[in-house]
Formats: structure tokens, sequence, C-alpha cells
């Protein structure tokens, strides 16, 4: 299966792997299995030490099910009005979107959409995932599809393909901004716009618009790296994503 899970192949209490799946302190998973809330393929375990190998593992806790992931990789389908910081300003954070156990272990968004943002985030408590997604060596792809105010025109576009400047939008003195170009960019209708970018900088997509004399007015990602959004992800729902392959498309 997936390298998320490869690393725990051998046999682990029943306790460790709920606490290793965020079900909480060592004595809340105890209890858990003491009063009869978990059951492994179907069958009801009252024993905290029984022992089952995690790889592959399907568990549930209160009826729920619950694969076993060594590492967590969700994604969810991010409605605007919330923002991507652990520590919000203004909105609620992305994080009351998930399930406790997401939180209790520690899932971070890789990357940030603006709280008007909409489309497909990816969470995770894999820090050197983190870190491959969100390196500008690696250069994973992202789709954005911006509505524009004014219509879109051809040199719009060539100008974002051949790179605009970025102005700071704190800095205090004026001083020449640094380059930015989309990999591809393509008006799908008159005012909206596909573009795809390998970076992930500050306002990124809304900054290159504004460049090029335009203005987003309506910002939705469907698509990090190899991975789409799926048609049937509800806004504001989340869903595994099995490994990293389907990330890197491989
Ligand atoms: N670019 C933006 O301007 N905003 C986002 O949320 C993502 C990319």
């Amino acid at each position: 299966m997936s390298a998320h899970v490869a690393r725990s192949a051998k046999p682990l209490r029943l306790s460790q792997i709920l606490f290793s799946q965020g079900f909480g302190t060592r004595r809340l998973c105890e209890g858990l299995i003491y009063n009869g809330l978990v059951r492994v393929a179907g069958e009801l375990v009252e024993d905290p030490d029984a022992e089952f190998l995690p790889t592959g593992l399907v568990f549930e806790v209160d009826g729920k099910t619950w694969p076993f992931y060594d590492k967590a990789l969700v994604m969810l389908h991010k409605p605007a009005g919330y923002e991507c910081s652990q520590k919000p300003k203004h909105h609620p954070s992305v994080m009351s979107l998930l399930p406790p156990q997401l939180r209790e272990r520690g899932v971070q968004p890789i990357g940030r959409l603006d709280e008007d943002t909409t489309g497909l985030l990816l969470l995770t408590d894999d820090g050197t995932l983190i870190h491959q997604l969100t390196s500008p060596k690696h250069h994973v792809p992202k789709i954005y599809e911006a509505r524009c105010k004014h219509a879109l025109t051809p040199a719009m576009v060539q100008q974002l393909l051949d790179g605009v400047e970025l102005h700071e939008p704190e800095a205090k003195f004026s001083r020449p901004g640094e380059i930015t170009q989309a990999l591809a960019a393509e008006a799908v209708d008159e005012t909206l716009l596909r573009l795809t970018l390998s970076e992930g900088k500050y306002h990124q997509v809304k900054r290159m618009v504004a460049a090029v004399g335009n203005r987003v007015e309506a910002l939705h990602r469907p698509q990090f790296g190899a991975l789409a959004l799926p048609a049937d992800l509800p806004v504001g729902e989340w869903r595994w994503v099995a490994s990293p392959a389907e990330v890197w498309g491989q």
C-alpha cells in the first residue's frame, strides 16, 4: 500500500494504534476499548493489548470507520470564509472543518489559500511532505481558476506567460519586484482565467492578475499537482488521500 503506511509494518497494540491515530491520551484510548466502542474487521475487541498489523488496518470507533495511516494526508474542499492559519484573525480556521482526531494528530495545510479562495487544500502531519510539496525546487504545478473583473485580452494572457513583476504589497518604498511567470495561462471565457503556477507566493494569482491591469473577483483551485478536486466532494468536506503518489502523479 502507500508509503504512508509502510513504516509501521510490525504489530502494534490496539491502544497504541488508536493513540497514533489521534484518539486522545493513552488512557482515553484504553477507555474506548474497555467500553466496547472499538471493532477491528467487524469484531468487537475489548483488550487494549490485543496486537494488530497496522498496515492496511481498518477499524471502527463508536460506529465510525477509520483506515490506519502512519502519516495522515487529506484533501479538503475549502469554502470561502475560512482562514488557513491555525490562529485565524477574522474567520474560522479550516481546521474547524476536520474531525478532532486529525487536529490531534497535528495536520497542517500544505501551503495556504486566501480566506476568500475556494477549492483543493491538502493537509498532512508529515513535515517532510509539506516541505517537499511547497519547496520551489520541486515545481509542483497548481491550477487556479480566476474570475476576473474585466474582459481578458490575448495580451494579458501573453504577459502572464512571459512573466510579470510582482510588487511587495507591504513594501514602504517602491522597488523592483520579483518576476514571476505562469507555466500555463488561458482565457476559458471572456473573464475566466485558468492559470498554472509552480510557486506559492503570497496572493500570487491576485498580484499577477493585477500586474496585467485586471482584478480577481473570485478564485478557485481545482488541482494541486496531479490531484484534481473530485467533483463529488462537497464544499466544506474532507477525504483521505491514500498516498502522496496521487499528488506527485506516480
Ligand atoms: N493566489 C492568490 O492570490 N490567492 C490564493 O489563495 C492562492 C493563490
